[in-house]
């Protein structure tokens, strides 16, 4: 496995891979992998000849008073993992690499971002287009793999490779779960013992959620009031939002028909956990959100 941080490296090897005709996949990440990572890496090897991982913890997509400064490192352990799984190549650059000076270029949205993350983070999804579709544009990859833990951003992509004709097929992957049903995620770390235990009312009112959904609850209003007040049995949960959108459009619904994204985030102590999941339609063409 190689490890590089410059953008022509990437470019050199991609380029040859290319000419002897493989197709490569690709797993753009910020590092402190776990196994939700794992899974996209793992479906990338199964599908693809060639694996590319990025590593790059992204400032332009960290508020001001976000956690860009704390966010966890380890790019030892990272590497370890791709190994094992089997990944060609990572990609590691300095964030000099990424955004030369004088960089004034973005890529955005205007549909899509306004509602979950977009509302509580307006920069965030600004700083996911444009440095993601700048790795596509440096690593051109045939296929590109992204969890649904990150619903929201899971459609942006889609949506951002639709509107601006990028060759790429962009897959959606499972959410990857600890035993006890907390989403995996690099910010779990943040949580102390208590915390820990805290952050299951996340996955606890998540099971909930898909209860009344299941028992034939269609009335989108209640089944997010349902789910709030669960959430408020815990007391070291603070709400940011919790919300039932069309998973086409990420606008609100009133009622629960055709393929809904139920998500949620909420803070436990100072960590801003998300977690979701999706009624109706076992693959949504549009979305391409597995179930
Ligand atoms: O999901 C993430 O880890 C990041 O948002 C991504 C897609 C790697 C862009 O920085």
């Amino acid at each position: 496995m190689q490890i590089v941080s410059t953008i022509n490296e990437v470019r050199a090897q991609v380029k040859e891979w290319k000419r002897e005709g493989l197709i490569v996949g690709f797993v753009p990440t910020m590092g402190y992998l776990h196994e939700g990572h794992a899974s996209l890496m793992k479906r990338a090897r199964l599908d693809c000849d060639k694996v590319v991982a990025s590593i790059f913890v992204n400032p332009m997509q960290f508020g001001a008073n976000e956690d860009l400064d704390s966010y966890p490192r380890d790019l030892e352990a990272d590497a370890k993992l791709c190994e094992s799984i089997g990944v060609d190549l990572i990609f590691h650059p300095e964030v000099e690499e990424m955004y030369a000076d004088g960089f004034c270029s973005f890529v955005d949205m205007n549909g899509l971002t306004k509602e979950l993350c977009g509302k509580s983070r307006p920069i965030h999804f600004r700083g996911v287009c444009t440095v993601v579709s700048k790795l596509f544009h440096i690593v051109t990859p045939d296929k590109a793999f992204f969890g649904q833990k990150d619903a929201q951003q899971l459609a942006v992509i889609r949506r951002m490779v639709k509107d601006l004709n990028m060759d790429i097929e962009v897959v959606g992957c499972p959410i990857v779960r600890e035993e006890d049903g907390l989403a995996k995620s690099s910010r779990n770390t943040y949580l102390n013992e208590e915390e820990r235990k805290a952050a299951l009312i996340l996955s606890k009112t998540i099971r909930l959620g898909e209860k009344l959904a299941e028992d034939g609850m269609t009335n989108a209003k209640e089944l997010v009031a349902a789910m709030k007040e669960n959430l408020e049995k815990e007391p070291m949960a603070k709400i940011d939002y919790v919300e039932a959108v069309s998973m086409d459009t990420i606008e609100k619904v009133d009622k629960i028909e055709g393929n809904v994204l139920v998500a949620m985030a909420v803070y436990i102590g100072k960590t801003r956990l998300i977690d979701n999941f999706i009624i109706g339609g076992e693959k949504n063409a549009d979305t391409g959100i597995e179930k």
